[in-house]
């Protein structure tokens, strides 16, 4: 059964989607057969992915609604060892009707039980990309996942919003019983000579174990809990702009900005090493 990290923040372009189209695209350079699922109904990642027309799934077997209705799922090949589920409109409709456990919709689609295959067993890592609000398909991410990756921007703002994101995580975690861990929190966009940047990630190094301290019941999957920052730089919009990975954009067009490429392989690295999934590579 694949790992599953769910990336949230109920903060707007705190760097879920883009971390997660890194992170999926480097995965499965090294040959981890991988799922992204794209579960916001804005469908960032899915264009990322280069799918620019949304409807172009609806009522297909790649429609990710068919989850809530029990039908067929397929995702969609993007390139090897790299499979998307993209998004759909319909599932903001989903995430709002009062159909009765839909935060466990994707769960069960993708661990299965009760008979059925869940869809995770033919993956090593399931991403999932989540909508920037605390809502059912944020809670759904976050029940699904057996970790929990938190990017952030650095700014006040952001950080007081930090606080929301964790409190959804541990309600979430106490009304389903969940038994995920914090895999950690990527600094997002820093710019190193800004104090205000500074001063944030050194409050939020203080503060955020002090919350989590709390909790008994909330697992960390390192006692570091903060990836190396990712560096403030255009060159992930104008990636994005491109419908390109990071790295492909960076080999291909800006070869002077390497560090990018490093960075983001030192954060694979890490998650591998806090997951321990080196052994269990199944290719
Ligand atoms: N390290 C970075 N430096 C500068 N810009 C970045 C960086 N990472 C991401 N961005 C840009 O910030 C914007 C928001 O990023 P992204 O879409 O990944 O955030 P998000 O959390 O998924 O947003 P949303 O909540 O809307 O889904 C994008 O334009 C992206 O290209
Ligand atoms: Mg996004």
């Amino acid at each position: 059964m694949g790992k599953i990290i769910g990336l949230v923040n109920q903060k707007g372009g705190a760097g879920k989607s883009s971390i997660t189209n890194a992170l999926s695209n480097e995965f499965s350079r090294r040959g981890y057969r991988v799922l992204v699922v794209d579960y916001d109904p804005q469908g960032t990642q899915t264009m990322l992915f280069g799918f620019n027309r949304l409807s172009e799934f609806s009522d297909t077997e790649h429609d990710i609604t068919n989850i809530f209705n029990g039908k067929d799922l397929k995702p969609i090949n993007v390139k090897e060892n790299l499979d998307l589920i993209p998004a759909n409109q319909g599932l903001r409709e989903e995430a709002e009707s009062g159909r009765m456990g839909k935060e466990l919709v994707l769960l069960n689609f993708l661990k299965g039980g009760f008979g059925k295959k869940g869809l995770a067993e033919e993956y090593d890592m399931i991403f999932i990309d989540s909508p920037a609000d605390s809502g059912a398909l944020t809670v759904g991410t976050i029940a699904s996942s057996d970790y929990i990756l938190i990017p952030t921007r650095l700014t006040f703002v952001d950080s007081t919003g930090l606080v929301g994101t964790l409190q959804t995580v541990i309600q979430a975690v106490m009304t389903f019983r969940l038994d995920l861990s914090i895999l950690g929190f990527i600094p997002v966009a820093y710019k190193p000579r800004l104090k205000e940047h500074k001063d944030v990630l050194a409050s939020l190094k203080q503060t955020i174990p002090q919350i989590l301290g709390r909790y008994d019941f909330i697992k960390i999957a390192s006692e570091d809990l903060f990836f190396d920052p990712i560096n403030d730089r255009i060159a992930w919009a104008e990636a994005a702009g491109k419908r390109i990975s990071i790295r492909d954009y960076i080999e291909k067009e800006k070869k002077g900005q390497k560090d990018i490429i490093y960075t983001v392989e030192k954060i694979t690295d890490e998650i591998i090493r806090r997951t321990l999934i080196l052994s269990e590579l199944t290719v």
